[in-house]
This record gives structure tokens, C-alpha cells and sequence, in this order.
């Protein structure tokens, strides 16, 4: 079944940038917008006890999505989950451990890809209520961010069980296991596609797909492993929603940022802060022979500085973009040493800049 999820009534900032619509301000979100830093997130994780318990508590999820809006105006709300509930459905026994991150069970043998499948949607249904419940709550200017990990970047936590420096022991396994971890690639693939159609089915307005380890793949997998998988989801959800705008961020990709953005159908393409901004606007350009909308990249790092050099990276980045599309952004999360003021004046900013 088709559901309805025409957005064009809406007139929201972020929506018209992405969509090529001419529009006189940036819009601005930030990636881990919702979460440590913020002292009213620390008190309902407290309440809640865990990081886990909050993603499958829709009231609670709700409630921290909707936390940063309400503090900073942001243009749009990302929901507030993680990419790793997937492995989480697939009884991969995802817990957080405080000061190491997210573990799970390391895939070991190839029959655990073999018989890899969703078990638990009671982990994943938490994600779509949330959704439509933000969605009632969110005024109609703002825009609604789903998001999934790509298949790979699963596959790196899968196999390694844990976040990695080097994610050596995944490099192993697919140097010498390719065929099985191209099965899992392909398994996760048909996974996370469904998993976004269901996100827009409950009201997401935007995908956003983090392949957040792209340099492991770089440079012989990089085609194989980061773009392949990702321009097949997209080719899939696309047909279902074709105007559902979708923003990829195969972060560390480096020069292979320009494969990327040619090969899959994306609408927008986020940078992180070590890419050149000026090299991006002159690469980077189009997807598929449609405009791309760019994404990012303050450093995150720059919002524990002073308020000048705070501001003048902001309006070094304004400057750059201000005759194309661009969506403001960090080039990866909020740290969670970040000073609340320090957003505010981020945001301040982004709002008073004028070319
Ligand atoms: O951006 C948002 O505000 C939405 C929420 C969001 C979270 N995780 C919440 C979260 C998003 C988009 C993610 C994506 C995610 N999760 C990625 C891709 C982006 C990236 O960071 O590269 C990855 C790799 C994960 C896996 C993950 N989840 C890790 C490695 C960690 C631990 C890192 C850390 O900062 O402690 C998490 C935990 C996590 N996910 C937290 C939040 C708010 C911290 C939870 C807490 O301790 O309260």
C-alpha cells in the first residue's frame, strides 16, 4: 500500500533548500542536535536509566526530539534513535556501555550471516511511533529527519562488536571472507530499505544515511561496499517515494566524495570538516544530473573555542556557500563537552548572516 506523504503544502526552509527551491536564509540542524550536551537530556536519561531504554520509550524519544527545537529553532528535527538498532532487531544483544559505547555479539561464523534475519520488531516499532508522534508536535515549518546507518557501517559494528580505531578485525574478515560479507551487505541492504520506508510511512520527510566509517573501504572497496549497497536502497525507496529527499554521508570519503555523489540518487550530500569547501562546490555538484544540495561542515571541535573564532568559521563557511544550496551542519555530531551557549550562538549567527 501506498501512503500519502506529498509534503508540497509544507513551506519549510530546509525542504525548499533541498528541493532546489530558492530561498533567502540557510537552514541549519545538527547532527547529534539531541543528547549529552544538553542539561534537559541528562535528566530524562537519568529517569530512564539508559540510552536504550530512551530509543524504545516513543513518549521519552519524542520528548528529546522535539528538546533541541524547542532550546535552539532549529529547521528541522532528527529522530531520536540509533543506527544500530537493526543488528539490536536481529538479536545481536546490543547494549551501551558507559565510557566504551555501544557492544554487541561479534559475528563469528558464517552461519550467523547465513541466518541473519529481523526477529525482534518490538526494537524497531519504538522508532516508527516515535515518528508519527513528533510529528504531531513539530510545527509545520520544520522538517522531519529519519535516519539509517548504511550497510557497511552496520556491518563494521556487526562483525567488530564493538566501535574500533581501526576496525582491524572486520578488514579481516572481509579480506578473507568477501563472499559471506558481500551476503551480509545484501542482507542489510534489503533491512535498512524497508527500515526507511516505514520511517516515511510514519512521517519522516527526509532519510539521512550515515556511512560513518567510509575510510575502512577506501580506496578498493569503496565502490563495492559504500556505494553499490546504498545506490541500491535508494534505487528501491525511490520508487516508492520518489520525493522524499534523501541525504547521504560517507564520512572520510575523501576525493571519493565525487564518486559518490554521481553514482547514487542522492538529493544532498553531507561533507565532513575535512573536506575543502571550496574543492567540494567545484566538484561535488550534481547527482544523477540533478543539483546537489551540500551539507555541513563546521568542525565540531570549533564549538568548544572562543565566540570569534566561533563565528568567523561560521561565516567562512556562509560565505563559501552563499551562491548555492546548502544546508548548515557540523561535519559530525555535537560533542557532548559542548557548551549550550556555544549552539545558541551557532544558530545566532547562521539567522543574522547576510551576503
Ligand atoms: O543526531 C541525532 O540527534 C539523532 C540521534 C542519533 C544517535 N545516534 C543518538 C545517540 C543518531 C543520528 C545516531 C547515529 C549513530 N549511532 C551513528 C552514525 C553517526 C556517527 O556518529 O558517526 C553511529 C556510528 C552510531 C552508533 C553509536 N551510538 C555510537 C558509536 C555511540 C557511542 C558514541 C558516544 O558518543 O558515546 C552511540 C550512542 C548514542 N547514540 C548516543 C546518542 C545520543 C549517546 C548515548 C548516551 O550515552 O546518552
Amino acid at each position: 500500500m501506498e501512503i500519502n506523504v506529498n509534503n508540497s503544502n509544507k513551506n519549510s526552509l530546509l525542504l525548499n533548500t533541498i528541493n532546489n527551491i530558492k530561498t533567502n536564509k540557510t537552514p541549519v540542524w545538527l547532527m547529534r542536535q539531541a543528547g549529552r550536551y544538553l542539561p534537559e537530556y541528562q535528566k530524562l536519561r537519568k529517569e530512564a536509566g539508559s540510552f536504550l531504554n530512551l530509543c524504545l520509550n516513543p513518549e521519552l524519544a519524542k520528548e528529546i526530539t522535539l528538546q533541541p527545537i524547542r532550546r535552539y529553532n532549529f529547521d528541522a528535527a532528527i529522530v531520536f534513535s540509533d543506527i544500530l538498532t537493526i543488528p539490536m532487531a536481529c538479536n545481536r544483544n546490543l547494549r551501551f556501555i558507559e565510557n566504551r559505547g555501544p557492544v554487541l555479539n561479534p559475528i563469528k561464523k558464517a552461519e550467523e550471516i547465513i541466518n541473519l534475519k529481523i526477529s525482534h520488531y518490538e526494537y524497531l516499532e519504538p522508532i516508527y511511533k516515535t515518528l508519527s508522534l513528533v510529528k504531531k508536535n513539530l510545527e509545520k515549518e520544520k522538517a522531519l529527519i529519519g535516519f539509517v546507518g548504511a550497510p557497511f557501517t552496520i556491518a563494521l559494528y556487526m562483525i567488530e562488536g564493538e566501535s574500533s580505531n581501526n576496525y582491524k578485525k572486520s578488514i579481516l574478515f572481509f579480506k578473507e571472507n568477501k563472499q559471506l560479507f558481500i551476503l551480509l551487505l545484501n542482507k542489510l541492504e534489503r533491512m535498512i530499505a524497508n527500515h526507511i520506508i516505514k520511517q516515511i510511512e510514519s512521517g519522516a520527510e527526509i532519510i539521512q544515511i550515515f556511512e560513518s566509517h567510509a575510510e575502512i573501504a577506501l580506496n578498493n572497496y569503496f565502490t563495492e561496499f559504500c556505494i553499490n549497497p546504498v545506490k541500491n536502497i535508494i534505487i528501491k525507496v525511490k520508487q516508492k517515494y520518489p520525493n522524499i529527499p534523501i541525504i547521504g554521508f560517507p564520512r572520510n570519503a575523501n576525493k571519493f566524495y565525487i564518486n559518490y555523489a554521481k553514482l547514487v540518487n542522492l538529493d544532498c550530500i553531507s561533507i565532513d570538516q575535512h573536506v575543502n569547501i571550496n574543492w567540494a562546490i567545484n566538484n561535488i555538484k550534481f547527482s544523477k544530473n540533478k543539483k546537489l544540495c551540500i551539507q555541513g561542515n563546521l568542525n565540531p571541535n570549533l564549538l568548544l573555542k572562543n565566540e570569534k573564532e566561533i563565528t568567523e568559521n561560521i561565516n567562512k563557511i556562509l560565505i563559501a556557500f552563499s551562491k548555492t544550496n546548502h544546508i548548515f551542519n557540523l561535519g559530525h555530531g555535537v560533542l557532548k563537552e559542548t557548551p549550550i551557549d556555544h549552539v545558541k550562538l551557532l544558530v545566532e549567527t547562521i539567522r543574522n548572516f547576510k551576503i
